[in-house]
């Protein structure tokens, strides 16, 4: 089953708690919420004092992804501020092992992300320590940006290997997820698609969010019948 996954980066940052509440009556499955800070990507967006601000605006899952250098620090601040998921990119982990173990200690489900230029390789050894890989496709650290096509290949790739050794971790894509890319990354494999831009950029949440859905139902059914 497809999860949509709205990417509040693009969302209006003077009301969250009311886009929140707006997502949720609109059908999002699961909030993403981008945590950046300036180092690690040339942005700053926000920290576990504004995610526990916005815990009690929705009962959907909180998945937090960190876009910060050595997210080790920060694990128990974002478990205590209410988040379910915590993806940490690759690039920013000295010991990406032992931090996906400390997510997993603290109570949450851990994830990892790619940025567009590194290998799956980077991850191969640490798929049994994830519930979720995020697959990069933009550069991170804005909303907005085009899909970086090159990135099919690599979520076929994974799909391929998670499918072969029947392993429990679902692909996350995000970055220039719309009505002209989601097809497309569906047919790749992805389970749970971010979208910020193609959300946030129509009035109505909830026509988006089931564009989304209807388009990703025929691109499944596409794929079944070849
Ligand atoms: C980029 C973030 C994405 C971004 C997606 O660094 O990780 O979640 O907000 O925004 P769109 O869907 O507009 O590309
Ligand atoms: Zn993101």
């Amino acid at each position: 089953m497809a999860l949509i996954a709205p990417s509040i980066l693009s969302a209006n940052f003077a009301k969250l708690g009311q886009e929140l509440a707006d997502l949720t009556a609109a059908g999002a499955d699961w909030i993403h919420i981008d945590v950046m800070d300036g180092q690690f990507v040339p942005n700053i967006t926000l920290g576990p004092p504004v995610i526990k601000a916005l815990r009690p605006h929705t009962a959907l899952l909180f998945d937090v992804h960190l876009m910060i250098a050595a997210p080790e620090r920060y694990i128990a601040d974002f478990a205590d501020a209410g988040a379910d998921i915590i993806t940490v990119q690759a690039e920013a982990c000295t010991h990406l092992h032992r931090t996906l173990q400390m997510i997993r200690q603290a109570g949450l489900k851990p994830g990892v992300a790619l940025n567009p230029a590194t290998p799956l390789e980077r991850i191969v050894y640490v798929l049994h320590e994830v519930e979720m890989v995020l697959i990069m496709t933009v550069n991170p650290g804005f909303g907005g940006q085009e899909f970086i096509r090159a990135m099919l290949p690599k979520i076929r790739r994974l799909r391929q290997f998670i499918d072969k050794e029947k392993l429990p971790v679902q692909i996350q894509v995000d970055g220039g997820v719309s009505e002209a890319t989601v097809g497309q990354i569906a047919q790749a494999g992805c389970d749970i698609f971010v979208a910020g831009t193609a959300i946030f950029s129509q009035n109505d949440y909830a026509k988006a969010i089931a564009n989304l859905r209807r388009l990703i139902d025929q691109a499944h059914k596409k794929k079944r019948k070849k």
